[in-house]
């Protein structure tokens, strides 16, 4: 499944939602930065961490030697057990180079759930075939006036995006398209961003206001203790529950006809070989990030 997160104007949160989200994610995933003003993590919540030059940059120029899913797994950093992240370009100039429909087919079926961290829309750069690959686009927004109306320009963008041939066919059902609220009640409570979401894109949930777990996701900065006990946390992992998909135990490329997969922080452990048995491609050893567990 793939879900690619955005956002109208302003600075809503989508990267430290992208990144929550992926960290409480019941499944294997990949977080996948293609905001094409440049990516964050690495000197966010990697508190600039060595990458060894990998990339979605790196993916490029890889995609063409080994093949781009192999790319993809050549160019990924191990955020924890079963959470992958491909770092985001470095600047915006080189948003130019990347080819986002190449990026969106190769992110469609490979092996494992995929989160997209694509920026705001409209962007600088055409990130329309990711959307139109998605199978859901969320949309992030906060709950003050001028949030509320970017992500209804933001959301009906994306439903414009239905009409380009360059994009093609884009799937804009009542399920596919959906927002996220963060910090519900500043100053504006869940019913009311609710109402004004409904025909836009319709509300799947809230992220709790914190600006400490926040920090430490988007800024680097420390991290509270008992992290996945933070009202952040608990709230992103609500989120993951209700974004991602049912019925994972028939439909998965990853599930086991073993033993049931035990539950370790919220999170499916399963036995390796048989997890790289199903994977379209083994990842190779990446480097790990992130000091916030
Ligand atoms: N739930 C939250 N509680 C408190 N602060 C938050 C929360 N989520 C995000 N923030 C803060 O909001 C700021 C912007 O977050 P972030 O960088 O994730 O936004 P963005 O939408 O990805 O922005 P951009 O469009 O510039 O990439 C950061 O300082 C972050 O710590
Ligand atoms: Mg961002």
């Amino acid at each position: 499944m793939l879900t690619v997160l955005t956002s109208g104007k302003g600075a809503p949160g989508v990267t430290t939602v992208a990144l929550g989200l992926a960290l409480a994610w019941p499944a294997p995933v990949l977080l996948v930065e293609a905001d094409p003003a440049g990516g964050a993590i690495r000197h966010g919540y990697g508190q600039g961490a060595d990458l060894s030059g990998r990339g979605l940059l790196g993916w490029h120029v890889a995609a063409r030697r080994i093949g781009a899913r192999e790319a993809i797994w050549a160019n990924t950093v191990r955020l924890q057990d079963e959470c992958w992240l491909v770092p985001g370009v470095d600047a915006p100039a080189q948003a130019a180079s990347i080819d986002y429909a190449a990026l969106a087919a190769t992110l469609t079926g490979i092996g494992v759930d995929v989160l997209v961290d694509a920026g705001r829309i409209p962007g600088p750069t055409g990130i329309g075939p990711l959307v139109a690959a998605a199978d859901k686009t969320v949309v992030v927004l906060r709950s003050t006036l001028a949030s509320v109306h970017a992500a209804q320009a933001a959301a009906n963008h994306i439903a414009d995006l239905a009409g380009s041939t360059s994009v093609g066919a884009i799937r804009v059902e009542a399920d596919s398209l959906a927002s996220v609220v963060v910090g519900a009640g500043r100053p504006y409570p869940m019913g009311d961003v609710r109402a004004a979401m409904t025909h836009a894109a319709p509300l799947a949930g809230e992220v709790a206001w914190d600006p400490t777990t926040a920090a430490a996701l988007s800024d680097g900065g420390p991290a509270p203790r008992r992290f996945d006990a933070t009202a952040l946390m608990r709230s992103v992992s609500r989120l993951a529950s209700a974004l991602a998909p049912c019925g994972r135990e028939q439909d998965s490329p990853v599930k086991t006809a073993g033993p049931q997969p035990v539950s370790r922080h919220g999170k499916r452990v399963e036995d390796d070989d048989h997890r790289l048995r199903h994977r379209a491609t083994p990842p190779q050893e990446p480097a790990t990030v992130g000091g916030a567990r």
